[in-house]
């Protein structure tokens, strides 16, 4: 069996070996290996269909991988669903909205909390663990800047306000890395620095490790320890943000492109 190359790179809390998934014919995700520095903000990069959802879903454990191996903390999570990698501390967001409009946004982070509670959804649940969660979501809702909304219903709540009850929610479990798919989409550009903010905060605060997708550059470039290029489901280029802005095959493939765009 393979191992994770754990011991010889320090403190790698996660690490793909020639992951591989595949749609049919069409390949999505092609023999990628990378390895995530605890800790750090690493971004993945790259054009509409590059393969970053589908590799995200499989590291989550949301897809099975076709081939190739995940190690989370040493460990191969590889064959593990969704909520086995949640209980060891991976933390995913959707690229979709993924919040009960109908509940206000302390009842959605509780809920996310007790999701991944020891009983999991038993009807009896003790009165001291709902204080517990119940707590524990009042603390979440304020790190995330929610403090004043808690009774709101999460529908009502402006968009840029609905991505960081998402965050909340990631969070309530106490992740050790989240995977976050373009935490910004559709937000109004002003209210990008903020939830941008927020989430290098939660990173360093919490000595936590951020994977992001993300397709606005300027935030990719100032936030990230290292970014992660892919292109047709394969790694085309990786590096600190000076070197992928350095980067000429980058340049040509996508970069230029992007910038101009945004
Ligand atoms: N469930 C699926 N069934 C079939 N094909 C899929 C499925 N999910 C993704 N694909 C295909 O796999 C490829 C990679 O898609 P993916 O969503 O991972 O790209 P992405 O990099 O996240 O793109 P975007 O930036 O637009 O979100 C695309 O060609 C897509 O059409
Ligand atoms: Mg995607």
């Amino acid at each position: 069996m393979e191992r994770a190359t754990l011991s010889m790179t320090g403190d790698i809390i996660l690490e793909t070996k020639n992951v591989r998934r595949e749609f049919g014919a069409l390949v999505a995700v092609a023999d990628v290996s990378i390895q995530v520095q605890a800790r750090t903000l690493h971004s993945i990069i790259g054009p509409n269909g590059a393969g970053k959802t589908t590799f995200f879903n499989v590291l989550s454990g949301n897809l099975a991988a076709t081939s190739g191996r995940v190690f989370f903390k040493g460990k191969d999570i590889t064959r593990l669903p969704l909520h086995k990698t949640a209980h060891l501390g991976i933390g995913r967001s959707f690229q979709i909205t993924n919040i009960f409009p109908n509940l206000t946004v302390l009842e959605n982070i509780r809920l996310s909390c007790q999701a991944l509670g020891r009983g999991n959804f038993r009807f009896f649940q003790s009165h001291r663990r709902f204080k517990e969660y119940e707590e524990r979501a009042w603390e979440v809702a304020q790190q995330v800047g929610l403090a004043q909304q808690t009774l709101a219903l999460a529908r009502t709540l402006p968009h840029g306000a609905q991505r960081k009850l998402e965050l909340g929610m990631i969070l309530a479990p106490d992740p050790e890395l989240l995977l976050l798919d373009e935490p910004t989409a559709g937000m109004a550009s002003e209210q990008v620095p903020e939830l941008m903010a927020l989430i290098e905060r939660i990173q360093e605060a919490g000595q936590k490790t951020v994977m992001l997708v993300e397709h606005n550059m300027h935030v990719v470039m100032a936030h990230s320890d290292k970014i992660t290029v892919m292109h047709q489901g394969a790694v085309l280029a990786e590096g600190t943000p000076e070197e992928i802005s350095a980067n000429e095959t980058v340049q040509t493939a996508y970069l230029g492109e992007l910038y101009k765009a945004s």
